[in-house]
């Protein structure tokens, strides 16, 4: 198996970081991987919002805690109430991936760049997890105007459609869940 694959296989969502910062020169790195994603037609659509003030990340940490709260999912409103309730696991570097919304297709391009970046990441020994609530925030009522207040905007005509924690590992490495069984069918 090629260094590539194993990577690919390597990568697990990681739940608990260390405090200290990633480097800077393996985060543009993970960040010009990002970029090398396909997009629908090369328009690569997309803006990379990159976090890394503490202060900044517990204020987004409290508005997805009241839009879990608000969320008329019972599991997620459980969660919230949690002593240990903490969505972005304490990682130092949040990034928000937005695409502009009148794109052919800014979900997948989104979507496919992020992933290049947990894999770019794994490769140089930096755990990561997509952390899904700043797509929650930003969809609830009054949910871009909470991010713009707190000093979080997106380019005009942008959309948040992926977002990650980037951090060194603070666990084991967690073991990969089994995989689903009968989901090729090959037609030759
Ligand atoms: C669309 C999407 C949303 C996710 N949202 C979250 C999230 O909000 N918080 C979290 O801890 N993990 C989140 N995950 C990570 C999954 O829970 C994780 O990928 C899955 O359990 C498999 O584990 P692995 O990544 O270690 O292989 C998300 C993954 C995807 C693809």
């Amino acid at each position: 198996m090629n260094e590539t694959i194993q990577t690919i296989l390597n990568r697990r969502s990681i739940r608990a970081y260390e405090s200290r910062q990633i480097d800077e020169h393996e985060l543009q790195e993970i960040l010009l991987a990002g970029e090398y994603a396909p997009t629908a037609m090369g328009q690569q659509p997309w803006h990379f919002t990159v976090l890394q003030n503490p202060d900044l990340i517990e204020k987004l940490q409290t508005l997805c805690k009241a839009s879990f709260l608000n969320s008329d999912n019972a599991s997620l409103r459980e969660i919230a109430t949690r002593e240990d309730f903490q969505v972005f696991y304490n990682a130092p570097t949040l990034v928000i991936i937005s695409g502009n919304s009148k794109a052919i297709a800014p979900l997948q391009d989104c979507v496919l760049s992020m992933a290049n970046m947990l894999l770019a990441a794994t490769s140089l020994g930096i755990g990561s997890c997509w952390v899904h609530s700043p797509m929650m925030v930003y969809g609830s009522a009054d949910g871009a105007a909470s991010l713009s207040n707190i000093g979080i905007d997106f380019p005009k005509g942008y959309e948040p459609y992926a977002a990650a924690v980037f951090g060194y590992s603070a666990q084991p490495l967690p073991k990969a869940g089994p995989r689903n069984s009968d989901t090729v069918t090959m037609i030759r």
